[in-house]
């Protein structure tokens, strides 16, 4: 009863609330307006406004939900090019490849917001919006004018059509000025002479919600000499060469997308046909993170060093049919992390690994990693904390392919830590122990110690009692990765000893 005078100004303040949320939301007239909520409104109607605009509107919209907008007021430019009303074909039926570079192109000539980059004039978060649409194309989309940035193309399907050049890419970041495309020759304005200043062609780029249709001609995106590209909740599907295509810039960030020559969920009949490349990173700095690659010959193709992979799932043609999971190729100068990923079938080659860290990963079905001699380099490489799973037919988790020559630089090599089942473990340190009576103890390595006839450093202990005797020992020969120690009186003894291949000799 007491809190009654506290429940009834409660009470008084909700009916406040809610009377002054009607009278912001719908009430615009009878009431009295003062000056500063009549600019807020007005703001407000201009802005919902600018969603709507667009630059060139083909005579015939066929969008009937562009109603013309309150008179926009020329400060304030659009941001959003939706692509029908340029007049793409959202059923995929016809061709809609002016109409997406027209889309494009007004969203290039749109309002720039000085620079990202130096010569990289910033559009401001312009998006080209693909209205959950379904476009066929004939030709690339290729984006117009280089020195240009900070813009999003999101939110539908685009298919290549049936004469789709198969050496071209849906999305086409390459600098085309001087090209064949017309849409860069119209805007030579001052941004585009400044664009020449930048060493880079794009910065800042979204491609995000996309499905990506290759339609067994070409690939789906290019990248080319690009800054901080963001490629987002795609499904690239159908590609003949590159799903993506990373060549020169760097930090193009992959994430959340999923990758597929075939459209397939495993065990394909025509798996061993499978060819392609799923994501081709030929650049530096970039990073693939939560990524299914369900087929191409090779899921990851790096050739460009400081990239990094993490929850990358693998399962686009098993090693046995000749596909690999992830290939690295950059003999000398690797500096690859690949973390937490699961390569499912289908493993790891790495040619002269120097700087590689692969850990936390998980290798089922005698998936493997193979380190490919090219001149013999293997330095500073950590394959440590993994799991492997395989189905008891002996195959080794990591092997080496000396078949262009034997390793012969190798340092701080680690391989350690992982556990195996149903494969054969191999590593670069080892422990073993032998009980015998005798005077001589020899313990063999070679099954688990990677590198053929390589110890760098033994330790052991000698552990013999009750015998009444106190016998010398020594080691005696460490060779062919077997280790021999000797006694100078036989005794009944147990040697324990550790052995490693990793360290700097
Ligand atoms: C572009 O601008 C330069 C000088 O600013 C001019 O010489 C050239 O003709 C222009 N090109 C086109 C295609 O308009
Ligand atoms: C794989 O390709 C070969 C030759 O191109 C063809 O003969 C075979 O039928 C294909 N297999 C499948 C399962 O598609
Ligand atoms: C160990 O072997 C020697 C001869 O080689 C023998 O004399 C001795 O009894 C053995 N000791 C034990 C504990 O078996
Ligand atoms: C060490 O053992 C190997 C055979 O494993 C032998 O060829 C070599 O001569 C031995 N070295 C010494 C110093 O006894
Ligand atoms: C002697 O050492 C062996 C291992 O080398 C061990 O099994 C045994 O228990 C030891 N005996 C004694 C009395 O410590």
């Amino acid at each position: 009863m007491e809190r009654n005078p506290l429940v009834f100004l409660m009470i008084v303040g909700f009916a406040n609330l809610i009377f002054i949320h009607v009278y912001g939301e719908d009430s615009q007239e009878g009431l009295l307006l003062d000056g500063r909520y009549r600019e807020q409104i007005r703001k407000m109607q201009a802005f919902k406004a600018s969603f709507v605009r667009h630059d060139s509107v083909p005579s015939t919209s066929p969008s009937p939900n562009l109603a013309p907008a309150p008179a926009p007021r020329s400060a304030i430019r659009p941001h959003e090019y939706r692509v029908t009303s340029y007049g793409a074909d959202p059923t995929g039926e016809t061709d809609s490849t002016e109409a997406l570079m027209k889309a494009v192109a007004d969203a290039f000539g749109g309002p720039k917001v000085g620079f990202l980059m130096e010569g990289i004039s910033n559009l401001g978060g312009a998006r080209i919006n693909l209205e959950g649409g379904n476009y066929m194309i004939r030709r690339p989309l290729r984006m117009p004018e280089a020195g240009t940035g900070n813009f999003v193309i999101h939110g539908g399907t685009i298919r290549a059509s049936d004469d789709f050049p198969t050496d071209g890419y849906l999305i086409d970041l390459s600098a085309s000025s001087g090209s064949q495309n017309e849409e860069s020759k119209a805007s030579n304005n001052t941004d585009a002479q400044l664009s020449s200043s930048s060493p880079y062609n794009y910065e800042y780029v979204t491609l995000k919600d996309l499905m990506l249709d290759c339609n067994h001609r070409g690939g789906g995106i290019s990248i080319i000499n690009s800054l901080r590209t963001s490629i987002d909740n795609c499904y690239i599907a159908h590609f003949t060469s590159n799903g993506i295509l990373v060549q020169g810039g760097h930090e193009a960030y992959i994430r959340n997308s999923f990758l597929g020559q075939q459209i397939t969920a495993g065990g394909d009949k025509g798996e061993r046909n499978f060819s392609g490349t799923a994501i081709n990173l030929m650049g530096n700095d970039n990073a693939v993170t939560d990524v299914v690659i369900f087929s191409a010959a090779v899921g990851v193709m790096i050739s460009g060093q400081a990239n990094t992979l993490s929850g990358v799932h693998c399962y686009n043609k098993a090693t046995g049919f000749g596909g690999t999971g992830i290939y690295l190729k950059l003999p000398g100068l690797t500096q690859t992390r690949i973390v937490n990923c699961y390569m499912d079938y289908t493993g790891i080659v790495a040619e002269d690994p120097v700087q590689l860290h692969i850990s936390s990963s998980f290798f089922l079905g005698d998936a493997f990693i193979l380190l490919k001699s090219i001149n013999g380099v293997a330095k500073g490489v950590n394959i440590v904390d993994n799991m492997f799973c395989g189905y008891n037919k002996g195959i080794e988790i990591v092997q080496l392919d000396e078949s262009k020559g034997p390793f012969k630089q190798i340092d701080q090599v680690v391989i350690d830590r992982n556990n195996v089942r149903g494969m054969n473990m191999k590593s670069t340190a080892a422990r073993g122990s032998l009980q015998a009576n005798g005077s001589s103890w020899t313990i063999d390595f070679s099954p688990i110690l990677l590198f053929p006839n390589l110890i760098n450093h033994v330790q052991y202990t000698f552990s013999s009692n009750g015998s009444g005797l106190f016998p010398n020992h020594a080691l005696r020969n460490v060779s062919q990765n077997r280790v021999l120690i000797e006694s100078d009186v036989a005794v009944p003894a147990t040697v324990f000893v550790t052995v490693d291949q990793g360290v700097a000799s």
